[in-house]
């Protein structure tokens, strides 16, 4: 079946995958880390791991897991890798995005589709507004692992090792349920792959096609106030498809993978079963996902993680915090991507509405006075995360939005470019951010809070977050080469 999508009418980043293996030079370091193995990471600190009772358990979970195939090919990882490229040079956008965790229980039908109905829907906006490809990048197929503050949980005089995400151990507060259970690095792969699997077939089988916007519409949209200024954005697309099968015929199928997926890169263990040689390809890929992050708990210079970063071929990313001195990140920079290769390293800067205008402008004459080739990205979530009188964890709509705004007028005024957005969303009508087009308020928080982590976008909020990027975007005066 000839598949028609609306990414199809749109401006494509201007090398592709199949470009990208005729010319591997274009964007390949000149060099694989001789000093590096997959397993060179155990030799460092290592925090934020579990401590697995019973090791020979572990040992053999992860024989298994590196007999089982891969999540993702080298291909797709720097093809993703160009795209991101093409992203730090302005001709394209990241959208990155998805829970704070994925749950097993959360493998289902509806919750996968509607995440990934919500990501399409803003990609749309982004495309629509910015006049660019955008990057569509999930964290999801793999974001099971959680960085705690601190390794137990104390209640009522009990304490136990705390819950590390999914993939480590369960939530509930019982010896049994947080006891690190090395099965659960297996069941992490295959929740990851039928995520993969469901979501490659939904987009090859049609669900992203333009002709049919009503498979990716999510109930509820039809009661949001931003229903008007979206639907219009739809007829304005779907009009241009039309236009241009009228001139030109029906317009070019989908044979691509069109959304990545990253992960948190922190359980190394798990990377490392996943961290494989390929085919007529020099170096190690990480194929458990197509794009890993370092967290900023893990971003130590001389620590487990930025070793075993350092060594893969996949692009990496790197969220940068309040208080990060400009030195370190070079230094990190200098460890990561020695080569300065294009498209291997995003910075994504998650500082707070409260603190960015003093906490990344040293940032960034810093990587631009050295000439780095960097992915500037905002994630404007995890600083301005706060603690209700309640004990509820929450954002503020107002708070994300002014550090997103606030990061573009940065960047601007720096001549550097923001070039992507990592939000943390779900296509659920939860209420688990304060504002936004409906305006919740503190009382609506109740109603439909279902995170075990971090406070996500709901539907409606993350479609907003979309159009307001757009009117930034769209005001903004244009960028400097950065
Ligand atoms: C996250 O992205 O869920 C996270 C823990 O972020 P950070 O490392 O920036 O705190
Ligand atoms: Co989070």
């Amino acid at each position: 079946m000839r598949v028609r999508l609306w990414h199809d009418a749109l401006p494509q980043c201007s090398i592709d995958a199949m470009s990208m293996q005729a010319d591997p030079r274009k964007l390949t370091a000149v060099r694989a880390p001789d000093d590096w193995a997959p397993a060179s990471w155990q030799g460092r600190a290592a925090v934020q791991q579990p401590t697995y009772p019973d090791a020979d358990a572990l040992a053999a979970a992860l024989a298994q897991l590196q007999a089982l195939p891969p999540l993702v090919t080298s291909w797709e990882v720097l093809a993703l890798k160009h795209k991101l490229a093409e992203a730090a040079e302005g001709r394209c956008f990241l959208l990155q995005g998805g829970d704070c965790a994925e749950s097993f229980a959360d493998c289902t039908s509806p919750l996968i589709s509607n995440r990934l109905k919500v990501l399409l829907q803003m990609s749309l906006v982004l495309v629509h507004g910015l006049k660019l490809p955008v990057v569509r990048v999930g964290r999801f197929a793999g974001q099971y692992a959680k960085p705690r503050s601190a390794d137990t949980e104390t209640r009522n005089g009990l304490t136990l090792p705390c819950y590390r995400g999914d993939i480590v151990n369960a939530p509930e507060f019982t010896a049994a349920a947080r006891r690190p259970d090395p099965q659960r690095l297996i069941e992490a792969h295959s929740k990851s792959a039928l995520t993969m699997n469901f979501v490659r077939s939904l987009i090859d089988g049609g669900f992203a096609d333009l002709h049919h916007p009503e498979y990716w519409d999510l109930a509820w949209v039809e009661h949001s106030p931003l229903q008007g200024e979206y639907r219009r954005m739809v007829d304005a697309i779907g009009d241009s498809v039309r236009f241009m099968e009228t001139l030109a015929g029906p317009i070019g199928s989908f044979g691509k993978v069109d959304f990545y997926t990253s992960h948190e890169a922190l359980l190394l263990h798990y990377e490392q079963a996943q961290t494989r040689q390929v085919p007529r390809q020099w170096g190690w890929f990480n194929l458990s996902t197509h794009f890993p992050w370092i967290g900023m708990r893990t971003a130590q210079l001389d620590g487990a993680h930025v070793e075993y970063c350092r060594g893969i071929r996949n692009p990496i990313g790197l969220k940068v915090g309040p208080g990060v001195p400009p030195d370190t990140l070079l230094h990190t920079l200098d460890v990561l991507n020695p080569d300065n290769e294009p498209g291997r390293i995003t910075l994504i800067h998650r500082m707070g509405a409260g603190r960015i205008a003093n906490e990344l402008p040293p940032l960034l004459r810093a990587v631009k006075g050295e000439g780095r080739k960097v992915l500037w990205c905002c994630d404007p979530m995890h600083g301005n995360t706060e603690s209700l009188a309640s004990g509820v964890k929450t954002r503020r709509f107002a708070n994300i939005r002014a550090e997103l705004d606030a990061a573009f007028d940065i960047h601007a005024a720096h001549g550097t470019r923001l070039g992507g957005v990592h939000l943390e969303l779900t296509g659920e009508n939860v209420t688990e951010c304060l504002g936004g087009a409906r305006d919740l308020a503190e009382t609506d928080l109740a109603r439909a809070y279902k995170s075990t982590v971090d406070p996500r976008l709901n539907y409606e909020q993350s479609l907003e977050l979309a159009m307001l990027i757009v009117r930034k975007r769209g005001n903004a005066t244009p960028h400097a080469a950065g």
